[in-house]
């Protein structure tokens, strides 16, 4: 369901557990108020008080549109989560005649592309060292993007 204004709370610190750069209750409040851009989030069945374990940021125009974030939380993993907001994503981009999705993942990121694969995401293209500009080590191993495209026509 699109998330409320009231959890962006609790999405943002969803979001800072996962990503390096994290995103402020205020920045989501910008993204959902721009309306190219679709704030869904979940739930656990049965659980409507509790915070939503999961959330999924999508940015559509005309033709295409983009994961921008996606995360559940640890605790909840592996139920199904990931995948119901992926595909309630991808219902609605279809109702609105969107012909792409695209989105980029760490190559080493096991879970996600599996999910995506699972979904049917092809990978058409890949950028070395694109996650190397959150790194405080210069260093550090630079982990390549997969950039991924499900067709949706
Ligand atoms: C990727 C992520 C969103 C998946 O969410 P989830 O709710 O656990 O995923 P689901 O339960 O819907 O699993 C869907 C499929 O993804 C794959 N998958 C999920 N977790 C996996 C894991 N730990 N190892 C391997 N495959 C995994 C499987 O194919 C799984 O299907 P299956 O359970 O039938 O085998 C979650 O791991 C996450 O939040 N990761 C951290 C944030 C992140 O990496 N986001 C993606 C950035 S591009």
């Amino acid at each position: 369901m699109d998330a409320a204004p009231e959890d962006y709370g609790a999405l943002a610190d969803l979001h800072s557990r996962h990503f390096s750069r994290g995103w402020s209750a205020s920045e989501l409040e910008g993204l959902a108020a721009q309306s190219t851009v679709t704030i869904l989030s979940a739930r656990l069945v049965g659980k409507p008080k509790i915070a939503p374990a999961a959330f999924n940021i999508i940015r559509q125009t005309d033709s295409e549109a983009e994961i921008l974030s996606i995360a559940v939380d640890t605790t909840y993993r592996r139920n199904g989560l990931g995948l119901r907001l992926m595909r309630e994503a991808i219902r609605r981009l279809q109702a609105d005649r969107v012909e792409a999705l695209v989105l980029e993942v760490d190559a080493t990121n096991v879970a996600a592309v599996s999910m995506y694969e699972k979904l049917g995401f092809e990978t058409v293209g890949n950028r070395p060292g694109y996650y190397a500009a959150d790194s405080k080590d210069p260093n550090a191993n630079r982990a390549t993007a997969l950039v991924m495209r499900l067709d949706l026509t």
